[in-house]
């Protein structure tokens, strides 16, 4: 299906991020949004964090359906938002936002459901959908679930910690965090075992004869090719893994995911958790099944072809 022209009833939705130039949210969404033969724009647009207030309320004003926040918002946008939603509380961190406006009979609706009314009165309900994103990638692409599993975790930054706490919530039996900033690791242990005590959480790789059922890079080790390895092979041997995730997807295959390929590793990269998130957030907004292979094909495609993000063309 071709996308609808832009005319005076489309509507937006997009991505507050800073820097945002490199997302491929656009061409994943537009996609999704073309195959559902919605009137809707997904924008990409940099917001500096001072701005974000003042962006938001603007997104509102202007109708629209609702937005995404990547790096450094989603801490902001938590404090922001109007009402936050359970996937986001424990967190603290917002990635979507949906927009909904207040009828006169004192009902939420969202704006996608007010056709060419402009409700007056506007709210912002937070969720993050990275978590889930998260679970479901593991899942589809590795049959993995978390419930009583051990996953040595490389990385808790940002994402290393929503992940963390998303499989202590989905009852993984232990996990292992190792971080280059020590602080981090064990700030995010105090934080899993003050939610979900029965997980046991350790600093540090596990001991030699500790098998682990996943091994997770959230490192951003893997983006540059002068990147040295996110984990350290003295301490532990990638044999000890059946499978491994790497966050990263670009490049489709980095030296951890090859090394644990040549250790007899299932690997899958980040692609389609990026997928999954923005494929939730967009049934937020329309409250209807997203067409995710044809959302997956956009990505990929933007991601890997020739004239892709990294091209000198792009
Ligand atoms: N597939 C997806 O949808 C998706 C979504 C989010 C993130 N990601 C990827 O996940 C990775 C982490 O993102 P994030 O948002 O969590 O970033 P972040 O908050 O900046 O965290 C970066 C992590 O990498 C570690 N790190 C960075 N440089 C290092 C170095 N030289 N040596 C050792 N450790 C180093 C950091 O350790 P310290 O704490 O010591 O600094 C921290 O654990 C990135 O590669 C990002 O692209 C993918």
């Amino acid at each position: 299906m071709s996308i609808s022209p832009i005319n005076a009833s489309t509507r937006y939705c997009g991505l507050f991020g800073c820097p945002v130039r490199h997302s491929a949210s656009p061409a994943f969404q537009n996609a999704g949004i073309a195959a559902m033969g919605l009137n809707w724009r997904y924008l990409a647009l940099e917001v500096l964090p001072e701005n974000l207030p003042q962006a938001i309320e603007g997104a509102k004003a202007m109708g629209f359906v609702g937005l995404n926040l990547t790096v450094p918002h989603k801490e902001q946008a938590f404090r922001l938002a109007n009402e936050v939603e359970d996937s986001a509380r424990i967190l603290g961190s917002v990635n979507t936002l949906k927009f909904e406006g207040l009828t006169p009979e004192g009902l939420w609706l969202p704006v996608r459901d007010w056709g060419r009314e402009t409700p007056r009165q506007i709210r912002s309900i937070g969720y993050n959908t990275d978590a889930e994103a998260i679970i479901r990638a593991l899942k589809e692409d590795l049959g993995f679930k978390p419930a009583g599993k051990r996953i040595l975790i490389l990385g808790t930054g940002g994402a290393g910690r929503v992940a963390a706490l998303r499989l202590a919530a989905e009852s993984a039996a232990e996990l292992y965090l190792v971080n280059r900033t020590l602080s981090k690791a064990q700030s995010l242990s105090r934080e899993i075992e003050s939610h979900f005590p029965d997980v046991r959480v350790h600093i540090g790789y596990p001991p030699e004869t500790q098998p682990v059922d996943l091994i997770l890079n959230s490192t951003s080790l893997g983006l540059k090719e002068s990147d040295p390895l996110p984990w350290d092979g003295q301490q532990f041997c990638l044999k000890r893994s059946a499978l491994a995730f790497d966050m990263i997807y670009r490049p489709a295959c980095t030296p951890f995911l090859q090394a644990a390929k040549d250790a007899g590793c299932r690997v899958a990269n980040g692609l389609s958790m990026l997928l999954y998130q923005g494929v939730t957030s967009l049934k937020l907004w329309s409250g209807a099944e997203p067409p995710v292979e044809t959302m997956r094909a956009a990505l990929k495609g933007h991601i890997y072809s020739p004239s892709g993000p990294d091209s000198p063309h792009a």
